[in-house]
């Protein structure tokens, strides 16, 4: 008997809705990418040809499910806009599975939460993390009792990458929420989950861009020679050590033609650009079990790696999501406990194939979805509040954000 293939619009066809969701789930054979959905024309053709096949094409939600009966939507669209893409869906009965953050204001995440629940259809969260092999197994042995009562995290993300934030939308506050909510979200999501989801009370986070900024550009600027405003405009772009090269940028989604229609540049200068986030910080919080956690996130590294420390009653564990790693140390012995956990193949550590299945798993009814819109909610919540505290230099009760 042949299995049911459920119809999948792609809401967002950039690089997370193509490259991670778009062609994982083409390999599927319970499920089809009928139509694609984004404002940006240029980018959907190219979608298409990275793809290998046409879906339909649309540039608005509503227009997309009204024409198509699609069983559900991959939400893949900047931050900003998850919240009236994820309503309009809801709204029109399409289930949803969303890329993290679920929106970047709590009262987003509320508006979300309504929709879902009057009209009865599945959402889960995109917490690709926790699919990831290394922190399933480390939280396998804190479910075992390896580690006892957990009461302290710390949590290190040091990401080369992460210095293209500040060359693309999510440099915005006004469209990303912060790189609290853009980026700690995963990581505030893994706090809660270890924890076992006690609600998070205070925030206190102190963050800033003390490095890619005009004063700190690596070179000799010259005085009538400008810098950027993109890396492949830009007239240092041989001698800037931290130039950003989309390969073939005018035959990519990327390229003059796409930004003509949106004004969305991948590559600007991450030195001058207009941005209101950070380049580095840290954020702590406390939950209403007196666990504490911290959140230290860097963008100007030589390497990137996930750190975690996780200290419990019983034990500590030291985590590497690089060396895929988790070395645990039991309280009153000198015995040490070394996890190697072995590759898997696919994007972020293998774990957005398994995201993936975990999403069809549950609209098969197979298994319960284990990442809701309420934890999407906490998650948003941490980082609105280290967004707050770190703007206006406070400690933030999260209960302020629900009033
Ligand atoms: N889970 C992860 O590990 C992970 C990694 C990267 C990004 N993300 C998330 O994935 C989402 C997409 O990020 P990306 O890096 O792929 O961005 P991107 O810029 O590569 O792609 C975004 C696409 O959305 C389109 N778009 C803009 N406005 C839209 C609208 N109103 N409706 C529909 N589409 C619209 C743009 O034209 C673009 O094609 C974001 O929510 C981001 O936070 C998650």
């Amino acid at each position: 008997m042949s299995e049911q293939k459920f119809k999948v619009g792609i809401i967002g066809a950039g690089s997370r809705g193509i490259l991670s969701f778009g062609k994982t789930i083409a390999t599927r054979n319970d499920a089809q990418v009928a139509a694609l959905c984004d404002p940006n024309q240029v980018r959907m053709e190219f979608a298409a040809r990275e793809l290998g096949f046409k879906p339909n094409f649309y540039t608005s939600v509503e227009a997309m499910i009204a024409a198509e009966k699609l069983d559900a939507v991959v939400i893949t669209s900047p931050d900003f806009c998850h919240e009236a893409n994820a309503v309009a869906a809801l709204s029109n009965g399409v289930n949803v599975l969303i890329d993290k953050p679920l929106a970047i204001t709590v009262k987003g995440c509320q508006n979300i939460i309504r929709a879902a629940e009057k009209a009865g259809k599945s959402i889960m969260m995109g917490f690709n993390l926790r699919h990831h092999a290394v922190l399933k197994k480390l939280k396998k042995l804190i479910s075992e009792g390896a580690l006892g009562r957990v009461f302290l995290i710390e949590n290190r993300e040091f990401y080369n990458g992460g210095r293209t934030y500040m060359s693309r939308w999510n440099r915005l506050y006004a469209k990303s929420g912060g790189l609290w909510i853009h980026k700690g979200s995963h990581d505030f999501d893994i706090f809660n989950w270890l924890l076992d989801f006690p609600k998070p009370v205070k925030v206190s986070a102190f963050a800033g861009i003390d490095v890619l900024n005009p004063e700190h550009i690596p070179f000799a600027v010259k005085p009538d020679v400008p810098v950027g405003p993109t890396c492949h405009q830009c007239a240092y772009k041989e001698i800037c050590p931290d130039v950003y090269k989309i390969d073939d940028i005018q035959n990519s989604p990327w390229s003059d033609r796409a930004v003509d229609s949106d004004g969305y540049s991948k590559d600007l200068c991450m030195y001058t650009s207009d941005k209101d986030t950070h380049d580095n910080g840290i954020a702590i919080v406390e939950y209403e079990n007196g666990a504490k956690a911290s959140h230290l996130e860097c963008f100007i590294t030589p390497m990137s790696d996930r750190l975690y420390t996780v200290v419990g009653d019983r034990g500590q564990a030291e985590v590497s999501l690089e060396k895929r790693t988790i070395i645990i140390r039991p309280r009153w012995s000198q015995e040490v406990i070394t996890h190697h956990i072995p590759e898997i193949e696919g994007g972020h550590g293998g774990a957005d194939p398994l995201l993936i299945d975990a999403f069809f798993k549950v609209l098969k009814g197979e298994e319960k979805n284990s990442s809701t819109t309420e934890h999407g909610m906490w998650s948003t919540a941490i980082g609105q509040a280290a967004e707050i505290s770190r703007r206006e230099e406070r400690t933030v009760r999260v209960a302020e954000l629900f009033q």
